[in-house]
């Protein structure tokens, strides 16, 4: 399979932002890590970061043609974006929700998540491992499907 795994606003920043909340390891590691994973698990990993919305939409869009699914980490657009929401609507691939920290234990405004209501899970809490887990989750899913 192909798995996206997508990640919003200030997550580019991961390794030096807020390090107790989020962790020292830097995106690249944690994308270095999913790829590595994925080939362990026979699927093929594409990473994509940006700070736009715009551009999420625009990758979620063009994961339609040739992926099956997407670990997505909106960032902030998690608690926010209506548009992120149609967008995985749109296009009908699974999706699992990912947050390094445990949202539902920080402040009120991080505990809705509009990107929750079009995904299959959300995994939060753990973490980069918590990426691992979003990849695990889709595959057990995907599998599941196409049999
Ligand atoms: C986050 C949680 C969000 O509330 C926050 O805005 C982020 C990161 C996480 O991974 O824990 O940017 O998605």
């Amino acid at each position: 399979s192909n798995i996206l795994v997508l990640n919003g606003p200030n997550l580019n920043l991961l390794g030096t932002r807020q390090p107790d909340v989020y962790g020292r390891e830097t995106l690249s590691m944690i994308e270095a890590d999913c790829i590595k994973y994925g080939g362990t698990r026979g699927a093929l990993i594409s990473c994509l970061q940006s700070n736009h919305e715009g551009a999420l939409i625009d990758a979620i869009h063009a994961a339609k043609s040739g992926q099956q699914g997407i670990v997505l980490n909106a960032g902030a657009y998690t608690h926010t974006s209506i548009a992120l929401m149609d967008a995985i609507a749109s296009v009908e691939l699974p999706c699992v929700e990912v947050h390094l920290s445990n949202i539902h234990a920080r402040e009120e405004f991080r505990h809705v998540s509009y990107i929750s209501k079009v995904a299959i899970g959300q995994i939060c809490g753990f973490g980069s491992r918590g990426y691992i887990m979003g990849i695990d989750a889709l595959l057990a899913h995907l599998d599941m499907c196409d049999d």
